[in-house]
């Protein structure tokens, strides 16, 4: 059995992913994040690692001469998580051709932080290399170090060599029994030679799915929102019902403005308040036209005509509104039908993003209480509350702000963990 189990970590925010790497018995020596208060939060919790706070570019140099100081020897797994907000989705085919002709602006510059990562992989040769990014990644084009546009996934391939054989797959967190449907583009390569005999027979690394929406005779049922947090003490967005930190210190939810709260408490479980019907009791009118949107040169746009007040009684709907300042009038908000959207009990929780504090962004209100979700569900639901992790900063608590902002960018520790745990398997069969 190979004795080699270290592994450095790029674009490590707070360490949550990395939960999963260590519980998988591997030892993370070095990373590196660029945002000192989240460098603060991995350091408090993964203390026999050495953190690197700063920008890869500039820190290119003290990464590998901190792994060389701290082993002799090649990592046996690079784990990088790259920020993913400049990934676009637009066709690669589509931008390849645009850029080649000069028409488009350049890339957005966070894409091509994968080029200082290959330079550290290539430096390092890693056994494996494990990034994860989300599926549009796929599609997303850069530039190389001589300006040439190329798929991020052919680059990585490139500059791999054909030494490593592996390749990039999407997947489902809710297929590996987490109550989440996060989709992740997860890409996995190694050098090892028993990788290869694996890949040659499997055509994957990933571990086999333990969960499908349908029950299978190997895969059993999706965990559901319900399963993961139905139990929990109910909140309330009102003042003085909205903390249960009896329960659990992050239990607990903003308070919602009153006109929100009016909107989002007459919204059904799965429902947008865009679409909110009637509340004057006289009037009962089922009707009126729903909220949408539609496709203008190429843009989504969301509806703007969608009535505000009931088309039969003409009493104000519960939907999202204001008064403009211009005009004095009130109008529609403007936002998609997935905004001020409760979600489901009976399916997985939707992607947790860093905005899971805001009734506003997409699917964020809890599917039956009026309100988002606490803190500690979010916490469950990306399967955090399964490892030992501490949400300080020098033992202080951290912002609430903060902590959304650590939970929506992570990757699952869970995921992460399996995936470790298979691949360490692959290596060590014989
Ligand atoms: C998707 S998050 C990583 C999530 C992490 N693996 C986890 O599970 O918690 C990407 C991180 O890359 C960091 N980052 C962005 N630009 C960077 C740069 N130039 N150098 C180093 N880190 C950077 C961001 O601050 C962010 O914390």
């Amino acid at each position: 059995m190979p004795s080699n189990r270290t592994v450095l970590s790029l674009f490590s925010s707070a360490g949550i992913g990395e939960l999963g790497v260590e519980a998988a018995g591997l030892s993370i020596l070095v990373n590196n994040e660029l945002v000192p208060n989240r460098c603060a939060i991995y350091q408090e919790n993964h203390l026999k690692t050495h953190t690197i706070c700063g920008d890869i570019w500039e820190k290119e140099d003290e990464i590998l001469s901190a792994w060389r100081e701290r082993s002799a020897e090649n990592p046996f797994l690079v784990y990088t998580t790259p920020p993913c907000q400049g990934m676009s989705s637009n066709g690669a085919g589509k931008l390849l051709s645009e850029i080649r002709q000069g028409n488009r602006h350049p890339e957005d510059p966070r894409n091509r932080l994968i080029l200082p990562t290959m330079h550290i992989v290539k430096a390092l040769r890693p056994v494996w290399l494990l990034l994860e990014n989300v599926p549009t990644m796929g599609n997303t084009v850069i530039r190389d170090k001589d300006g040439i546009p190329i798929r991020i996934l052919d680059y990585i391939q490139r500059e791999l060599g054909d030494e490593y054989c592996g390749a990039a797959s999407v997947v489902n967190c809710a297929d590996y029994g987490i109550p989440q449907t996060r989709r992740r583009l997860i890409t996995l390569f190694t050098r090892s030679e028993r990788g290869r005999t694996y890949w040659n027979t499997h055509g994957t690394f990933l571990p086999p799915i333990t969960h499908s929406e349908v029950p299978t005779a190997s895969t059993k049922k999706w965990v559901s929102l319900r399963d993961s947090i139905g139990d929990l003490p109910p909140l309330d967005a009102r003042k003085g019902r909205n903390a249960r930190r009896d329960v659990h210190p992050w239990h607990f939810v903003p308070v919602m403005r009153d006109e929100k709260y009016w909107w989002m408490e007459h919204t059904p479980e799965g429902c947008t308040a865009y679409n909110n019907q009637w509340v004057n009791p006289k009037c009962g009118f089922q009707g009126n036209r729903l909220h949408g949107s539609q496709v203008e040169r190429g843009h989504h746009t969301a509806n703007r005509d969608t009535p505000i007040y009931c088309e039969r009684c003409g009493s104000l709907l519960p939907r999202p509104t204001l008064v403009d300042k211009a005009t004095g009038e009130r109008r529609l908000l403007n936002g998609y039908d997935t905004a001020y959207r409760r979600m489901e009990w009976d399916v997985p929780a939707p992607t947790l993003t860093q905005n899971l504090l805001f009734e506003s962004s997409d699917k964020k209100v809890h599917p039956e209480q009026t309100r988002v979700l606490s803190l500690y569900e979010a916490l469950i639901l990306q399967t955090i509350t399964e490892y030992s992790f501490s949400l300080t900063i020098q033992g202080k608590y951290i912002s609430k702000n903060l902590c959304a902002e650590i939970i929506g960018e992570s990757v699952p520790p869970r995921l992460i963990e399996m995936i470790c745990r298979h691949i360490v398997s692959i290596s060590n069969d014989a």
